[in-house]
């Protein structure tokens, strides 16, 4: 079972690319955390976790689920963790993560996918989103046959051990906070963020969205708006937004 978070939207991608290959079902942890839907899970086949990093672990609110859920059948899980820049120390948390909850570890496989984090940077341009997916693509592609084949993922080296274990605790408690979002007069009151918060922080007030104080960063309000009316105080009006809403599919790229 394939189940992904994403607040960008390269998470799902990536999971259309293992549904393509596997034929597996794929559940969006957004959806069953945004309708607060608690169910005992069951796969014959691993479990496979796909999701973003942040601050060099998998968002907390996934690492929260996974601990919080029953899982049935498999033990066996795989992470794959998508990054911009470093996957620092993730490996290490998703391998406690897996003890705690008795899976046999099966690793961590940490891939670059486009930068979305407009609260810090600018988000990778078109041009640059377009030449990581293709690039990672591939490599996902062979990976995957490990999965196939059960075997588990090569550890990988860990650069920058601080950013997980002092940065990680320090963004939740000082930094994913809301109350700098905000949208200006292009709103068009659509309510595309409101539908896509996984923790069902905004609403619309008065015709335009009004976020409350629950919070986790993932960028999907903001990066999503299709007339970029969201800003996050100043520092976001001149950033390059980006928001990924394709899936991946083997029989349309072989006839491209
Ligand atoms: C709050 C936040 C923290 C992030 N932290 C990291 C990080 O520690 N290292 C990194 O390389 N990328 C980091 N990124 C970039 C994302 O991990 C990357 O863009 C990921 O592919 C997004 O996946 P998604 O589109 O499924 O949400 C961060 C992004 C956000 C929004
Ligand atoms: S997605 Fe953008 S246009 Fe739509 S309601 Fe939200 S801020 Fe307004
Ligand atoms: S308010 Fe925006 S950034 Fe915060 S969790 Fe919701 S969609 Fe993500």
């Amino acid at each position: 079972m394939i189940l992904y978070f994403t607040g960008t939207g390269n998470s799902r991608y990536l999971a259309s690319v293992l549904k393509d290959q596997l034929n597996d079902e794929v559940v969006s942890i957004n959806d069953l955390i945004k309708n607060q839907v608690n169910k005992t899970f069951f796969s014959q086949k691993p479990y496979i976790f796909i999701t973003p990093i942040y601050f060099g672990r998998i968002p907390k609110i996934v690492a929260d689920f996974i601990l919080c859920y029953t899982f049935e059948g498999s033990n066996k899980v795989y992470f794959i963790s998508s990054y911009y820049s470093g996957p620092y120390d993730t490996q290490k948390y998703n391998k406690e993560l897996s003890q705690k909850k008795n899976f046999e570890y099966m690793g961590t496989y940490t891939i670059q996918m486009p930068q979305g984090h407009i609260v810090l940077t600018n988000c990778s341009n078109e041009g640059e989103a377009k030449s990581i997916i293709a690039s990672s693509t591939e490599k996902v592609l062979k990976e995957i046959e490990k999965i196939k084949t059960l075997s588990p993922f090569l550890e990988e080296k860990t650069k920058g051990k601080i950013v997980s274990n002092l940065v990680n605790p320090l963004f939740y408690t000082f930094i994913a906070k809301s109350k700098d979002f905000k949208a200006n007069d292009k709103c068009i009151a659509c309510a595309k963020c409101v539908s896509l918060c996984p923790l069902n922080n905004i609403s619309i007030v008065n015709s335009l969205p009004l976020w409350g104080n629950n919070c986790t960063h993932c960028m999907a309000c903001i990066n999503s708006c299709p007339k970029e009316a969201i800003n996050y105080g100043n520092k976001t009006v001149k950033r390059i937004r980006y928001y990924n809403d394709s899936t991946y599919n083997h029989a349309q790229e072989e006839s491209m």
